[in-house]
């Protein structure tokens, strides 16, 4: 029980450190570099930005995912995925498989790609408004799934009670 509860704690604050991450980089530090007087130099601050809060999100998202299947194993919660009213539990595994996929290859791989054949080559205010519209799908899915979780968890579905 105490590990169960332990894990809990661990998923909580994961979530907590990676989605908050991903909101201040969405709503304050991609609008402030959109209005900087050269997209160039914003890029090359952002992908230096970037790449340290990757280091720090895989940690994170490792956290989160390890936390969340053991927690899915202790209560055998595997037929969740079956039922609609679980659709957070759906939607956590998206964004975390998700975030895995873009921190674990393709960052990596854009980074090779930078320091073989060098970097920004092409970059306008348009770059910025591409980035930012994809930060604020993910972080409105992400914010979502947190409410979905929070609430379902506590017992409140949509169908009305917990299972
Ligand atoms: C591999 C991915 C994940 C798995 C397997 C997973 C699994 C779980 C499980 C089993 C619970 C407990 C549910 C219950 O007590 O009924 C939970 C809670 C929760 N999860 Fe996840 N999760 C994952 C990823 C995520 C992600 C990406 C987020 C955030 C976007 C997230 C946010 C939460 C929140 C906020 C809670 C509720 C905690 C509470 O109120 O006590 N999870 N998760």
């Amino acid at each position: 029980m105490e590990e169960f509860v332990f894990a809990r704690v661990l998923h909580v604050l994961g979530v907590v450190l990676w989605i908050g991450g991903v909101a201040m980089v969405t709503t304050v530090l991609l609008p402030t570099l959109a209005r900087m007087q050269s997209p160039t130099e914003a890029m090359l601050f952002f992908e230096n930005f970037r790449r340290r809060f990757a280091a720090q999100a895989r940690y994170s998202t490792l956290f989160v995912g390890l936390s969340g299947f053991y927690m899915t194993y202790v209560m055998d919660a595997w037929s969740r995925f079956l039922q609609w009213q679980y659709w957070w539990m759906h939607t956590m595994v998206l964004i975390w498989l998700l975030f895995t996929i873009m921190l674990f290859v393709f960052e990596p791989r854009t980074r090779k790609n930078e320091s073989t054949d060098g970097t920004n080559k092409n970059v306008s205010s348009q770059s910025f408004v591409r980035i930012m519209r994809m930060h604020f799908v993910l972080l409105t899915l992400s914010l979502i799934t947190v409410a979905g979780a929070v609430a379902g968890s506590h017992g409140w579905l949509i169908s009305g009670s917990a299972s």
